[in-house]
């Protein structure tokens, strides 16, 4: 399941951070923006229990989401995607997954994976700015099935249909959302027209 999570908030934010000129601590302030923007569609479908809710007056009933939710983050930059889906989902915990891609071979090389106690109950938001060869998303859901996650889905700021085609196949039953679906990869594997280095821009590096 592809989802390209479309509104006109989020297309202008997008045109603002995609410029070249924004700097680090604008760019930040987008993708934050844009993040937030769509947790309403990635977390559309997640399963609620009832719970009764005492107000001033009586007993009602409410809900509360039946399952923990716990944000993974694609270290680095999805790091700051991560913050716009805090802000909307205070009681997540985060599962830290360090991959850097090799820029020749484009492969993600790990370097860092620590997850909470309850991911085998949790429902896990794979959260990473960029999907581009798709190496990293998919060794990233890879691991954390090793490591006991059952319920997963996946979100990014801007994909490549080549990256989407791959995560597909590694793991064909999750949920992939994206504000945009761009045209293609270059030669050196970034994403066209993209938003150059997700990291670089992020952290001034
Ligand atoms: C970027 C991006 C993704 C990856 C996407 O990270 O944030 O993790 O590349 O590329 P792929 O789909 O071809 O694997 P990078 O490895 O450059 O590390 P960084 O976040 O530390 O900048
Ligand atoms: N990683 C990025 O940060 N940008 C791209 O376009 C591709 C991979």
């Amino acid at each position: 399941m592809l989802e390209v999570v479309d509104h006109p908030l989020i297309h202008a934010e997008l045109t603002l951070l995609r410029d070249r000129h924004c700097p680090p601590q604008r760019f930040r302030s987008h993708v934050r923006r844009v993040a937030s923007l769509m947790v309403p569609a990635v977390t559309a479908n997640l399963e609620t229990e009832p719970v009764p809710c005492e107000t001033p007056l009586e007993v009602t009933s409410g809900v509360t989401p039946s399952r923990p939710i716990i944000l993974a983050p694609i270290l680095r930059a999805g790091i700051g995607f991560f913050d716009g889906f805090l802000d909307l989902l205070p009681e997540a915990s985060t599962a830290h997954i360090g991959l850097a891609r090799n820029e020749e071979t484009l492969r993600p090389e790990p370097y860092y994976f620590k997850t909470p106690p309850e991911l085998p109950k949790a429902e896990v938001i794979v959260l990473d700015p960029m999907l581009a060869t798709g190496g990293s998303a998919a060794e990233a859901v890879t691991r954390l099935r090793a490591a006991g996650a059952v319920r997963l889905r996946f979100a990014c700021l801007v994909a490549a249909p080549e990256g989407v085609d791959t995560l597909h196949r590694a793991h064909p039953d999750l949920p992939i959302f994206t504000a945009a679906l761009d045209r293609c990869l270059n030669a050196k594997g970034y994403i066209l027209p993209g938003l150059g280095d997700a990291g670089d821009r992020i952290f001034g590096t």
